[in-house]
């Protein structure tokens, strides 16, 4: 028998993203964002508020980068998330990370993530019940380390975190269930 909880954002696991943008002077500012997913081949929806900085920038920008944060950064993808560059001039640099300039968009390469979207800005949707800033993903870069044998993106060790809305905790999940499209096959 389940238990009526109510009104709730009940998906889980949901990811944790590292925006990064430059602004109008090439500052550096990054953002953690768990309200996003893919959403086309070659395209990310963030669902990020107007007032962040990071909105600022990509407005006059036009171009962003998405990393996924791993476990051994998690203090700082947190902090990424509770500080803001509207009202802290040394955001980016208390950190002590470094930042690269992407060389396929307008928009800085945060070093310590394990892997990175490349983005160009394609637009900005704003309806009654959406505010999605939606990017079209130019390249993606992935630390060696993360990757396994045949170059793909393993990950097992990627080590990605999780955000669970239901306590905001944090987590890594766990190994490998099974194969998609394919665990289900068996019933066809
Ligand atoms: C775990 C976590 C997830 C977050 N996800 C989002 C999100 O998806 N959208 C959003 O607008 N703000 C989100 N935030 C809040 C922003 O990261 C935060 O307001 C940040 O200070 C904005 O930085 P900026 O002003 O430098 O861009 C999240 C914060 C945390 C801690």
């Amino acid at each position: 028998m389940k238990k009526d909880l109510g009104v709730l954002q009940a998906v889980y696991p949901m990811p944790v993203l590292m925006i990064a943008t430059y602004d109008e002077d090439g500052k550096v500012d990054v953002m953690n964002a768990a309200w996003g997913n893919i959403c086309a081949s070659d395209k990310i929806a963030l669902f990020i508020s107007e007032p962040h900085k990071t909105t600022k920038n990509i407005r006059k920008l036009k171009a962003f980068t998405v990393s996924i944060a791993d476990q051994s950064h998690m203090d700082v993808a947190d902090f990424f998330g509770i500080a803001s560059g509207n009202d802290m001039e040394d955001k980016f640099e208390r950190t002590g990370y470094t930042a690269v300039k992407s060389d396929k968009v307008n928009a800085p390469v945060i070093d310590e993530f394990p892997l990175v979207m490349e983005c160009e800005l394609a637009e900005i949707v704003e309806t009654e019940h959406l505010h999605a800033v939606v990017g079209k993903i130019v390249n993606v870069a992935a630390d060696e380390a993360v990757l396994d044998e045949n170059g793909k993106v393993d990950p097992a060790r990627l080590n990605a975190l999780a955000f669970d809305n239901f306590q905001s905790g944090y987590y890594v999940l766990g190994g490998k269930a099974g194969q998609a499209w394919n665990a289900g096959k068996g019933i066809m």
